[in-house]
């Protein structure tokens, strides 16, 4: 998205000039559910993203334009709450964060707008709560470190749009770095950056443009089920606190404590962390097809145990294994809908893509939007937009 577009738009809304700051969507190639159990993702910051415009406006309103909605919203700093949905939320979450930790802020003016595909699974809410949180924090000189607003943007997330997501997708927007993908820790928030050194291989990423309705309270309900397999565990073994510190024996331990469905889900989630820790051993060694490989075991794990994937996700997985030029491919982020991550021969990216999209629309009379990404920076702050 060329920032431009925005700062012209804010000039024409405001007449006056704005800071402007781009966010972007992310990626993760493996390690999916397993952020909000303390265990291992490996995410990426894309170039597919969101840009702010901001600007001061001497008073207590925030006055707000969504470009890609063309609607606007306002509301008072000293008298909001969260709304029945809709992507004010982002930015009041942001706002009533920052206020929570003791930030005094004036009013604004904002113009967003970006090219992360809402619904994809690309995380264009972490962008925009990311963005906004950057953009707040240049605007009235908060000086705020990147590990706070990452953490700022998750809280809204929980708050205002009322999902109890993990740290992935906010960490990954905010901490990306230019052909990386992040290996982080969401226990101790430890990070190391792991060079993307796909070989002949690229990342294409298949949108089944669908999302189905239930996935936020499905996405609760599995962050409640884990939590279950987590107290079966405790009953015998006290010092476990998440899935990341029980093993399968533990698991099998308490299998007796738990329902047939805690104990598969929790199963996944704990396989899931050996196949991102396999998997990254395997992209050192520069073993695509083996780390490919693990993305089909993932997207497996996904769709049968965890039950987060849908019948167009497991079409396009599907389609993926029997063509010999993907290494591997899987459901990515939340699931219910959204995009599969592939990881495509670069020779033969044309007749893949135009081989699944045909098929595709031969199996639900539905278009698919694929989308080659770069692994790119996170949230910054744009210079002469
Ligand atoms: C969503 C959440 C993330 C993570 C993924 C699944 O994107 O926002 O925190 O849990 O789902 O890996």
């Amino acid at each position: 998205m060329n920032p431009k577009i925005i700062a012209s738009k804010f000039t024409e809304l405001f007449d006056k000039e704005a800071i402007v700051v781009k966010s972007p969507g992310r990626i993760n190639l493996i390690g999916e559910h397993t952020d909000y159990n303390e265990g291992f993702v490996l995410p990426a910051a894309i170039d597919k993203e969101i840009v702010i415009a901001v600007a001061k406006n001497d008073s207590r309103e925030c006055h707000l334009f969504s470009y890609d909605f063309q609607e606007s919203l306002s509301f008072d700093l000293d008298d909001f709450e969260r709304m029945q949905g809709g992507w004010g939320n982002y930015v009041m979450g942001v706002v009533a964060q920052l206020q929570q930790a003791g930030y005094e802020l004036e009013g604004f003016d904002l113009v967003f707008g970006g090219d992360v595909p809402v619904g994809a699974g690309l995380s264009s809410s972490a962008a925009v709560e990311n963005g906004v949180c950057l953009a707040l924090s240049e605007l009235f000189g908060l000086n705020l470190e990147r590990m706070d607003m990452l953490k700022f943007a998750q809280k809204a997330e929980h708050e205002f749009a009322g999902v109890q997501c993990g740290i992935m997708d906010q960490f990954a927007s905010m901490m990306g770095k230019d052909n990386h993908a992040i290996r982080l820790d969401c226990r101790s928030l430890e990070y190391s950056y792991f060079p993307i050194d796909l070989g002949d291989y690229q990342i294409i990423l298949c949108d089944t443009q669908v999302k189905h309705s239930l996935a936020d309270s499905a996405y609760n309900d599995r962050r409640r089920e884990c939590q279950e397999g987590v107290e079966a565990v405790q009953k015998h073994h006290a010092e476990v606190n998440s899935l990341r510190d029980v093993s399968l024996d533990m698991l099998d331990e308490a299998k007796e404590d738990m329902s047939e469905l805690v104990y598969t889900r929790s199963k996944y989630v704990i396989e899931e962390n050996e196949r991102l820790l396999k998997g990254c051993e395997l992209l050192e060694k520069g073993d695509i097809k083996g780390f490919g490989q693990q993305m089909y075991g993932s997207h497996d794990g996904l769709s049968k145990m965890y039950e987060v994937s849908c019948k167009e996700l497991d079409f396009l997985a599907g389609f993926s294994k029997s063509s010999k030029s993907v290494a591997g491919a899987r459901m990515m982020g939340g699931g219910f809908g959204g995009c599969t991550i592939n990881l495509v021969e670069k020779s033969e990216k044309e007749v893949f893509e135009k081989e699944i999209a045909t098929a595709y629309q031969e199996a639900f009379g539905k278009e698919l939007k694929i989308y080659e990404v770069n692994v790119t920076d996170g949230t910054r702050v744009v210079a002469n937009a």
